[in-house]
């Protein structure tokens, strides 16, 4: 869920020596009076600073007015590209005062920050090996590593590259290209930009993972990259409101009227070739099994331009869901490899030595028989995912264990494999059943909201945020199931700590859980509570909305938030997703209609009202075919 729910802004950083702040990237020009507040602010974050705390620490020397306070307010959250409406960093606590909610990098960037999976600097350490170690760790990769380097080596010399990560869930293509990532990250020359498709709405969101990966990299690179769009992609920038200041917007929307899908896929070609024309561009959109079409088609226009452009484009899949759906990325990577337009390294297994390695790097101390590492194989069939969680498992359950620095399996190895689940699935159920009934309730309640949620949803299921807050940290502390994915605030001004499963398996296998009676109950709710956090601009959220009140069965609500996500796709040029909700909307009416003398909750329109809707549907839905026709569509 909360797709449109913020990505992690930038963090600011505090160069107290130099009197210097950074978004990211970009130095922040400030007076000396912003750049105080802005400290002081960041000094006392996520707590409430008063006003009259800030003019006596600020404006100690002078007697000013709250206005003073306001202005310097008004020039901090400009420099910042933050609004009062939807705060990334500066919250507005009515009538009493503000407070810091965005991300802080520690003062001094550190060699050890660049290392993937470590903690962060300042959160609490874990005890050692409890928590599943990050992907640092990774086992049995080189030759994949060393392929990703040779890609962008090409890249690097102007040849564009689109290389495809694929294989089965938990096999490690994440851990595979955050490795990597995190190895390229050190250099100042590459960009990098990530967007990730959402398994539940997906499929219906136009151009979901690309517009979240163009998002990040604005923010986090701020002025070039806004510039390069607003001249060369306007229909784009503008469906990215959090990079412009309101004025800005205005002026963006009226360059960006009359467009078509022609012109908007060729604006981001155009865009992409200048932005790599100064810096090498890597553009990660993982698993792209669930994307929608129009992200395959700009895909694969990325992949055909034959001006040279230093881009390496790196997608992960799963490949047996795309043969399996028939998700158009089949037909477009085959046409693509043909002709040497793009290239795709399968994973396979860990293999035997690898999970030794993962062994030895997770417990540089131990004395496990050498056997172990064959048994777990073997157990797992080399899924990276099972073979972390059960060493989790062994270790839960007091079967390994840490003896005056050393760890040890406390039985015989042969009883390894007998004694763990067959199947990840079950594996998951034991983890599952370990938890208290508390975390169990909050995460099936997140299960439901989506892999990435706000601990806010809790209210979804009667549960106290505060309390549900408090179980989504305790867990992620523990590494188990969740991790803390920075601060989610609804355009209503919740605010709660925003957490995503470690795994999609996970939530789904939490999701699978729920009886399906309380499960029609939390889809109604959460729909139902974020549509109130969204109020007047639940629009931008229609398609989560629909599916939440689909599964909900309020037919009512879900015919009119999937009329309204099909209009969103329509003003994308999407048509394909458009046709795909209007179509859904329809049929939600004809079954609505039908079902509407038994049905328990909701009313029948009036029959004009609902023949306004229907027509509306149609001429929705005629439009997308009519465009789509122009585009060689199948229909
Ligand atoms: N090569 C590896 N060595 C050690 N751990 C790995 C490796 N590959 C994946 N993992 C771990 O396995 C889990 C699942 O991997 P992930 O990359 O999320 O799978 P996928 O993206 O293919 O579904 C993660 O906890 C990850 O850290
Ligand atoms: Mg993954």
């Amino acid at each position: 869920m909360s797709r449109r729910g913020p990505a992690e802004p930038p963090a600011i950083r505090i160069e107290a020596e130099n009197e210097w702040a950074w978004c990211g990237e970009r130095r922040l020009e400030l007076t000396p009076r912003v750049f105080a507040v802005l400290r002081h602010l960041v000094e006392h974050a996520h707590r409430l600073v008063t006003k009259d705390d800030l003019l006596a620490t600020v404006w100690r020397d002078t007697i000013v007015s709250d206005a003073a306070l306001a202005s310097s307010i008004r020039d901090l959250r400009r420099a910042l590209r933050d609004s009062a409406g939807s705060p990334r960093y500066i919250a507005t606590v009515h009538r009493r005062g503000f407070r810091f909610i965005g991300p802080i990098a520690p003062p001094a960037p550190s060699l050890s920050s660049h290392v993937a999976g470590l903690p962060a600097a300042g959160a609490a350490m874990p005890p050692s090996a409890i928590v599943s170690p990050g992907p640092v760790t990774l086992a049995g990769r080189e030759a994949e590593i060393a392929r990703l380097h040779a890609a962008l080596d090409r890249a690097t010399n102007g040849q564009r590259q689109l290389v495809f990560v694929t294989g089965e869930p938990g096999i490690g293509k994440t851990a595979l290209v955050e490795a990597f990532l995190s190895r390229i990250s050190g250099d100042r020359a590459i960009r990098i930009a990530r967007g990730q498709c959402v398994e539940q709405y997906g499929a219906g969101e136009a151009y979901l993972p690309v517009l979240e990966a163009l998002g990040r990299l604005g923010r986090a690179s701020g002025d070039r990259v806004v510039h390069v769009l607003r001249q060369f992609a306007p229909t784009w920038l503008m469906q990215l409101p959090s990079l412009l200041m309101d004025e800005d917007l205005e002026a963006v929307q009226r360059r960006a009227q009359g467009a078509t899908r022609d012109r908007m896929l060729r604006e981001l070609l155009d865009a992409f070739d200048a932005l790599s024309a100064d810096e090498l561009l890597v553009l990660v959109l993982e698993d792209l099994h669930w994307s929608d079409s129009s992200t395959i088609d700009l895909l694969a226009g990325l992949a055909r331009r034959r001006e040279a452009a230093r881009l390496l484009v790196l997608g992960t899949y799963r490949s047996a869901d795309v043969a399996a759906t028939l998700h158009p990325l089949g037909s477009m990577k085959q046409e693509l490899s043909i002709h040497g337009q793009c290239e795709e390294m399968p994973l396979e297994f860990l293999s035997v030595p690898a999970v030794r390695e993962y062994l030895s790097v997770r417990f540089p101390r131990h004395r496990f028989p050498p056997e172990l590492a064959l048994v777990l194989q073997r157990n797992t069939g080399g899924n990276a995912l099972f073979v972390v969680a059960t060493v989790d498992d062994l270790i839960a359950r007091g079967r390994m264990c840490e003896v005056d620095g050393t760890w040890e399996l406390s039985m015989p190895v042969k009883d390894v494999a007998a004694d763990a689940p067959e199947t990840l699935a079950q594996m998951v159920e034991r983890q599952v059943a370990r938890l208290t009934m508390d975390e169990q309730a909050m995460l099936a309640v997140a299960s439901v909201a989506g892999v990435e949620f706000s601990a806010a949803i809790a209210a979804a299921d009667g549960i106290d945020p505060r309390d549900g807050e408090r179980r989504c940290d305790a867990l992620a502390r523990r590494g188990q199931l969740l991790r803390a994915a920075g601060l989610a605030e609804w355009p209503d001004g919740t605010v709660a700590g925003r957490y995503a499963f470690i795994h999609a398996l996970y939530r789904r296998a939490l999701y699978a859980r729920v009886p399906i009676t309380r499960r029609i109950g939390l889809h109604l709710r959460t729909g139902a509570r974020l549509e109130r956090a969204y109020g007047p601009r639940a629009g931008e959220i229609a398609g989560e909305l629909a599916i939440h009140f689909e599964h909900g069965r309020d037919l009512e609500r879900a015919v009119q938030y999937r009329g309204r996500a099909a209009e969103n796709a329509l003003r994308q040029h999407a048509y394909r997703e458009a046709a795909d909700h209007a179509r859904r909307a329809l049929d939600l009416l004809g079954s609505w209609s039908r079902s509407s003398g038994s049905r328990p909750s909701g009313r029948l329109p009036e029959a004009p009202e609902r023949v306004h809707q229907e027509l509306t549907l149609m001429v929705a839905l005629g439009t997308a075919l009519t465009a789509m026709k122009g585009y060689s569509a199948p229909e």
